[in-house]
């Protein structure tokens, strides 16, 4: 039946595309024209052609500013703007697409023509970028068994529907039909997920299909493995960013096809901050001679991003291995930074690009839409508590049946895309089990093992325990001594999907069984410690959906009851929520808060919420995106346009509490301020090993220069821990450095680096972002560097979460020329 429906609603799709078309087609404004692959070169119309691309993303940018920020690029010398096209902002719900408003996708691109640029469209169905499950739609999970990026029928089913349905906003757009799109991508960096042809090609095909046979399909991929997924009649273009050795990044496809013409698709101007870690940057200089590198050698690019935008609302995603949620900000140090204005790094590169302008002068920049305005400190006086965000329409007791059940259900189970989820079990007869020695009362030590994505709080009746945060790896709480039928309470806040990997399988909530182990004691002697592991096996879920609806609501229940501010910093959830209507004792400081600030005129600005918690923002009904008090942002960017003359209301939604609930406007972003427990080194001197009387499995050194280099041991070694002892650098005084590290099995094949962590660095450069776990990240852009002056050798190991077997190790230095930092003389052992 299912499926009868669909073919109806597929068939009804197409017949309605012609009429579409001709309403896309009313503003174009150009003559049909051709791009295509000539000789070393692309020809625009048959003429040679180099494409100088902007970056830019639509849903990180308010639509009224839309047309500034291609103005913006324009200014820098750019003739194209480069787009993804994101699959979970147009089809939110299963079946109903959006293509109006900030999701006007086609409407960006008749702007970008309106400005004399052209267009290149990466509409997926998978981007990356930073973006919730790299794009994909969260519900593709609610089909468990769903393989994503493969040809699982249901996968593919939905993919073409969704293409289908962008198809008909952007190809009446194709140059051959005289508008602005040049190009389109086929998947996205598909080289580092898998090394399925067919699955690509039927992606190429469905494209094909919907732009027609004239229009130029390309792929993207990193030089080190675009042969993996590589098709024979698309045209392939590289990824690597700032400071890399070009001519090195083009080698491999210069051999295999000497006559295609080169582009650079994502030259990173900067990079993207996560939660906990320092922000990102890059050197001006480096940018802008790459750039100038490649326009000297006639190779195109897309400079990614040019600008970055935010991540508004919940769709900043998250990256792995292990798990590092984006912040909101995609400030991402670009030229043209998060609010659009022009940086140092934008006038360096507008400078440059005026060289390769035809002697013509550069367009002019475009002034701001709108001035930068600050907002005087001002209360959140309005409190609701959280369990008044609890969807009282998804209860077990109103015929949910996914609502309980023997273990916890993912949000995904519970049919919910964001938010967070209130999980209550009773707490098993742990004081009755008969164990010699032990008294029934006895003391007891309880260790509660969950696998919570991603950030969660536990209580018992309703006293807050402890928090088990995955960013962390956490899994583990030590709960005090509990009493047979007290109420275990976990409250589990989602971030964003990761974008990146395989991990991008990523469900919410409680993804299995919590388990508790209890340690038993005896007061009398005898067996003094006994342990037992106890799996709770009825559990209740009441979920909080991520919505402003749900917070506007939560204020509606509060009116007839309001709560005072001294309640406020209490963290008490309180046993018997489910009544939670008529009871007074339960969450406080947890939940909602508004408050109002008057404009007297309407600006762009940056709000502070350093002294919140962790939540979400809606402004004026917005929302603004995500707050989380350790940083490194902690200033959300407010667009003007979103803000009006008079009373403005501003709701957060803090799942933590905040240490005091006042927000101010500045001028300037916060995007660097750090307010960390304790630091992310790995320097803690009780885990650097003793090696000693320990045997190497490899000694030897490294060849100088860029690219992936093996070292195969004598013999197959095993052990849980790497460690690489570097003794000296190619270059005399250099820092060491390593971009990324696999190790292989007997068979050859690379072991998972998935259950890897960082064990001890003697040094790492905090500052720059360099810690060790940046030799496991997938980025080979990114890399482990020792501090300045710190002296040599230097020792990084990693934990490889259980015993190995190994029989080599690949190495990547910097992708910089020369390859700086890169390692000479080695030392490797397994342990
Ligand atoms: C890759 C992806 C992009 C983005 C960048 C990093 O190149 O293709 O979508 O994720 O990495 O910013
Ligand atoms: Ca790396």
């Amino acid at each position: 039946m299912r499926n009868i429906i669909r073919k109806f609603a597929f068939a009804a799709m197409l017949l309605t595309a012609p009429a579409m078309m001709q309403a896309a087609q009313k503003n174009v404004v150009n003559k049909p024209g051709t791009f295509t692959t000539g000789n070393k070169t692309f020809l625009l119309n048959g003429q040679p052609f180099v494409v100088k691309a902007a970056e830019v993303h639509y849903p990180r940018i308010p639509r009224p500013y839309w047309e500034h920020r291609i103005q913006m690029c324009k200014a820098l010398g750019m003739n194209t703007v480069c787009i993804y096209v994101f699959w979970n902002i147009h089809e939110q719900k299963e079946g109903e697409f959006n293509f109006t408003g900030n999701n006007d996708v086609a409407e960006f691109c008749r702007l970008a023509q309106k400005n004399g640029m052209y267009v290149i469209v990466r509409p997926g169905p998978y981007v990356c970028a930073e973006w919730e499950m790299g794009g994909l739609p969260w519900w593709l999970l609610k089909k468990k068994d769903i393989k994503l990026r493969e040809r699982d029928p249901y996968f593919m089913e939905r993919v073409k529907l969704f293409e289908q349905k962008v198809g008909e906003q952007l190809a009446p757009l194709t140059i051959q039909n005289g508008g602005p799109i040049i190009m389109v991508q086929v998947e996205n960096e598909y080289g580092s997920y898998g090394e399925d042809k067919p699955y690509v090609s039927e992606i190429r095909d469905c494209l094909r299909s919907i732009y027609g046979k004239e229009l130029s399909l390309f792929q993207c991929d990193w030089s080190s493995n675009f042969t993996k997924n590589g098709l024979d009649d698309l045209t392939w273009t590289m990824n690597f960013g700032t400071g890399a050795n070009i001519d090195q990044q083009f080698r491999r496809l210069g051999e295999l096809r000497p006559n295609a013409p080169k582009m650079c698709s994502e030259f990173w101007s900067g990079w993207f901050d996560k939660w906990g870690a320092r922000h990102e940057t890059r050197p001006a200089k480096d940018m802008v001679e790459g750039m100038d590198e490649m326009l000297s050698k006639g190779i195109s690019f897309s400079l990614y991003m040019t600008h970055g935008g935010t991540s508004f609302g919940h769709w900043a995603g998250a990256n792995s291995p292990g798990f590092a949620p984006d912040v909101t900000s995609y400030d991402y140090d670009a030229p043209i930074n998060e609010y659009g204005h022009a940086t140092p790094k934008f006038w360096e590169l507008r400078k440059m690009m005026a060289k390769y302008n035809n002697g013509k002068k550069m367009p002019a920049v475009p002034k701001a839409p709108m001035p930068i305005i600050t907002v005087p400190k001002f209360e959140l006086k309005e409190f609701a508590p959280l369990y008044n965000g609890f969807d009282y329409k998804y209860t077990w007791w109103d015929h949910k049946e996914e609502a309980h059940g023997d273990r916890p259900k993912t949000f995904e189970e519970l049919d919910m895309g964001w938010g967070t989820v209130l999980y209550t079990t009773r707490l098993p007869q742990i004081d009755n089990v008969k164990v010699e020695g032990v008294y029934p009362n006895d003391a007891f030590t309880c260790t509660l093992t969950i696998d919570a994505h991603d950030y969660a709080q536990v209580f018992i009746d309703g006293k807050y325990i402890g928090k088990v945060d995955r960013v962390k790896n956490e899994k583990t709480l030590t709960l005090p001594g509990i009493k047979q039928g007290q109420e275990l309470q976990i409250l589990v806040e989602g971030m964003g999907r990761i974008n990146f990997g395989r991990a991008i399988k990523d469900f919410k909530g409680l993804v299995s069984k919590p388990t508790i182990t209890a340690e038993l004691h005896s007061h009398l002697g005898g067996v003094d410690k006994t342990e037992v592991t106890f799996t709770p096996n009825q559990w209740e879920c009441m979920r909080i959906p991520d919505d402003y609806e749900v917070a506007v609501k939560a204020f509606e229940m509060q009116k007839t009851k309001p709560t005072t501010r001294e309640k406020l910093n209490e963290p008490v959830i309180g046993r018997g929520y489910r009544y939670a209507k008529n009871s007074d004792d339960l969450i406080f400081g947890r939940g909602y808060y508004r408050g109002y600030f008057e404009l007297k005129k309407v600006g762009d600005t940056f709000l502070n919420f350093e002294t919140w918690g962790k939540g979400q923002v809606y402004v004026n009904g917005h929302a603004m995106g995500r707050i989380w008090s350790i940083g490194p942002q902690q200033t959300l960017y407010v667009p003007g346009c979103w803000l009006k003359k008079g009373k403005n209301e501003i709701i957060v939604l803090d799942v933590v509490g905040p240490r005091e609930a006042v927000v101010w406007g500045q001028t300037e972003p916060e995007l660097n301020k750090l307010q960390l427990e304790k630091s992310n080194k790995h320097n803690n001197i009780g885990d650097k090993p003793d090696l000693n009387s320990a045997t190497p499995v490899a000694i030897g050194s490294f060849k100088a220069g860029n690219g992936w280099q093996t070292i195969s041991f004598n013999a197959p070694a095993k052990g849980r821990y790497l460690a690489i002892e570097c003794l000296s650098t190619q270059k005399e005084g250099d820092r060491v450095a390593i971009a990324e590290l696999y190790l292989q099995n007997p068979g050859g094949r690379r072991l998972s680096r998935e259950p890897w962590k960082t064990k001890y660095a003697d040094s790492e450069d905090e500052a720059g972002n360099h810690l060790g776990d940046k030799v496991f990240d997938l980025q080979e852009s990114t890399y482990w560097q020792t501090e300045k002056g710190s002296a040599m050798p230097h020792l990084l190991v990693i934990d490889l979460g259980s015993e190995q077997t190994v029989n080599a190790l690949e190495y990547l230095p910097r992708a910089e020329q020369g390859a700086p930092g890169s390692v000479k003389n080695f030392r490797i052992y397994l342990y």
